[in-house]
């Protein structure tokens, strides 16, 4: 039976490769959607496929200057941020990506799910400023590099006008 939406990943894939499929698999998702929780949802589900390796991985939506939890895949989170707090308020108060290779480091950290060793971080802009972000959780220890943090990257600038 074809599927409506087929975007497995092939696992052997070089990284970049795989975000390069991540991004035009979600891209194509998105295209005709205006609605912002349909596109987080369907992009988180999309995190989920093709990043191996997560606990967690959803949407925090900045609303009335905190950090609100948006669609995501994983264990029940925290609800709300305020900016600054913890990885997430961190990204969202400066606008900036967040590579924490042990959470448990990191001033601050929330945590959610006391199996998440590794996060990333990466806001989402609308017209200059933070609208999002998206959080990845790892079990493993340093599990993200720059070149997840550039693959993430590019997920959040196609989402700019669409969540
Ligand atoms: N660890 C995050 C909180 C969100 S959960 O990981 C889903 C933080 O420190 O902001």
């Amino acid at each position: 039976m074809e599927v409506m939406f087929d975007f497995a990943p092939d696992p052997d894939l070089p990284k970049a490769e795989r975000y390069r499929q991540l991004v035009g698999a979600a891209a194509a998702l998105i295209a005709d959607e205006p609605d912002g929780v349909a596109n987080m949802a369907n992009v988180t589900a999309l995190m989920w496929e093709f990043i191996p390796d997560l606990n967690w991985a959803g949407f925090y939506r900045v609303i009335d200057g905190e950090l609100v939890l948006g669609p995501f895949v994983g264990r029940p989170a925290c609800i709300r941020i305020a900016m600054g707090a913890g990885v997430c308020g961190t990204a969202a108060a400066e606008g900036k990506t967040q590579l924490v290779g042990d959470v448990h480091a990191f001033p601050g950290h929330i945590a959610c799910d006391s199996a998440s060793q590794s996060e990333l971080v990466v806001p989402v802009m609308r017209d200059g400023v933070v609208c999002a972000v998206i959080d990845l959780d790892s079990p493993n220890l340093s599990r993200f590099d720059a070149e997840d943090a550039a693959g993430v990257g590019a997920l959040a600038e196609i989402l700019e006008s669409k969540i």
